[in-house]
């Protein structure tokens, strides 16, 4: 043997084949292990274990007492893990390696058997997905209590109203429950994408052994009835290499985080001076260490600025993968902090955004109502007014541009025409275009489905409720 220090000799000795003489060079043993991040998968690896020891035992590879033992040792990591007990270091390369050999210190001889007919490539595999189904499960999960808190919000406020916006210009007034609405529409796709997404996770690559399958009389479809897999891989090579499932879920990610960047820009906007859309409360937001009168809206800034590294950890993978010969490469080790990051981005950022709409902001009618009544977005309303009239609606839209022109030069709102300024642009005009420019009534007007109107609102509302409700 070599002459390096005695642990990676131990190390060395207990992991790898009589093939190797020297140990690993301390620094290269760092750079190689991942046990500093894939301790997070523990519970799924002794999962995974053991239901890969009941299916050796189930199909006779070991004995039955065997496999009981085997399981039972795996749970008696999975207590000393919890308990704070169980802290493997480098020397352990990875939390499978960690495993295996608290095992058999545990179990003795027999936790030698554990790896038979599986290798760390399945095996990584196998956990990587347990632990993602779950943390979708979970985000989902987060989803729902985030729609719940914005179709609350949305109830009272029906007949709130707010501006619309396109091109961040005064486009035409909104309900402002239509307005939030739309984020319930956004994230519901986000919570269905990630249904599909689940079910591509939800494949088994374990029995696909390191790349070739196995000698073994293994049953594979035991395994993921035990581990409730809705399939296995067809081919051992894809099952072993691929990660499409993790880029997948990083792309649904990316959609939500998408969702709630824009959201927060909207709050940021909303809360600022100019806008005064929402007062923000002091348990969601924060103060300057020097400018004593301001009050930052932190929560939001935060989850936009996080949305970069969601986008970052897409990125990562897509790249990571492009260039891989088949089948394991080391390369993938890489996916796991990505992966992992992601999704405690994803379910930090849901958990303060729903937080931040259900208690940090305060709607301020006053102001909305101001903002409504104060400018030219009834002016389609008036086109569409002399449209019903008759006048063809380019002629209209033509015409109620030169009215805005000129109410502009001389200082006034659309409200404030006579009716004789009217009537001079055009004879159509009677004493009812006032009741319909006002912005109450220009909004209730839009009943088209998935309009603006008050009543399509309530419509809107109450079926996203009963979607949530039976989902
Ligand atoms: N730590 C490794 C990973 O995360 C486990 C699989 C190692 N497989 C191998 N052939 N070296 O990818």
């Amino acid at each position: 043997m070599s002459n390096t220090s005695p642990q990676s000799q131990t190390s060395q000795s207990q992991t790898w084949s009589q093939r190797f003489e020297a140990a690993l060079h301390p620094a290269i043993a760092r750079f190689n292990a991942s046990i500093g991040f894939d301790i997070e998968l523990i519970d799924y690896d002794l999962t995974g274990s053991q239901a890969h020891a009941k299916m050796l035992a189930h199909t006779g590879i070991i004995s039955a007492a065997e496999g009981e033992q085997l399981v039972a040792g795996l749970e008696q990591i999975r207590q000393e893990y919890h308990q704070g007990n169980f802290n493997p270091g480098i020397e352990a390369e990875d939390v499978h390696f960690a495993v295996e050999r608290r095992l058999t210190e545990l179990v003795g001889e027999v936790g030698k058997k554990l790896h038979t007919a599986r290798s760390r490539n399945d095996q990584v595999g196998t956990d990587t997905r347990l632990y993602l189904r779950d943390q979708i499960g979970q985000i989902r999960q987060q989803i729902q209590a985030f729609q719940s808190v914005m179709l609350g919000l949305a109830e009272q406020h029906i007949e709130t109203l707010i501006p619309g916006y396109t091109h961040l210009q005064r486009a035409q007034p909104l309900s402002l429950a239509h307005h939030l609405l739309a984020y319930v529409e956004m994230t519901q796709r986000d919570w269905e994408r990630l249904g599909d997404v689940y079910s591509r996770v939800d494949i088994l690559p374990l029995g696909s052994g390191a790349l070739a399958g196995t000698t073994f009389p293994i049953d594979r479809h035991y395994t993921a009835q035990l581990l409730d897999f809705g399939n296995v891989y067809a081919n051992s090579l894809d099952g072993v290499s691929d990660r499409d499932f993790a880029i997948e879920f990083l792309c649904a990610a990316s959609l939500i985080m998408v969702h709630l960047s824009r959201l927060s820009e909207e709050v940021i906007l909303w809360a600022s001076e100019e806008f005064g859309f929402v007062t923000l409360k002091d348990s969601c937001s924060t103060g300057s260490s020097i400018m004593p009168q301001k009050k930052n809206p932190d929560v939001p800034e935060l989850v936009r600025g996080k949305t970069g590294r969601v986008f970052g950890h897409l990125q990562a993978l897509l790249v990571l993968m492009k260039g891989l010969p088949l089948a394991y490469n080391k390369d993938l080790q890489e996916d796991k902090e990505a992966l992992f990051d992601a999704v405690k981005t994803v379910q930090g950022c849901l958990e303060a955004m729903t937080i931040l709409m259900q208690e940090g902001l305060e709607f301020r009618p006053t102001r909305l109502n101001a903002a409504v009544t104060e400018d030219f977005s009834n002016a389609t309303d008036v086109a569409d007014y002399l449209a019903t009239k008759g006048v063809p609606f380019r002629e209209a839209y033509n015409l109620v541009g030169k009215v805005v022109k000129t109410s502009l030069a001389a200082g006034k709102l659309l409200k404030d025409l006579s009716l004789t300024e009217w009537q001079a642009i055009h004879p159509a005009f009677a004493s009812d275009i006032y009741e319909a420019i006002a912005p109450r009534q220009v909004v209730s007007a839009r009943n088209s489905y998935g309009g603006t109107g008050f009543d399509r609102v309530r419509q809107a509302l109450a079926a996203a409720q009963a979607r949530l409700t039976q989902a």
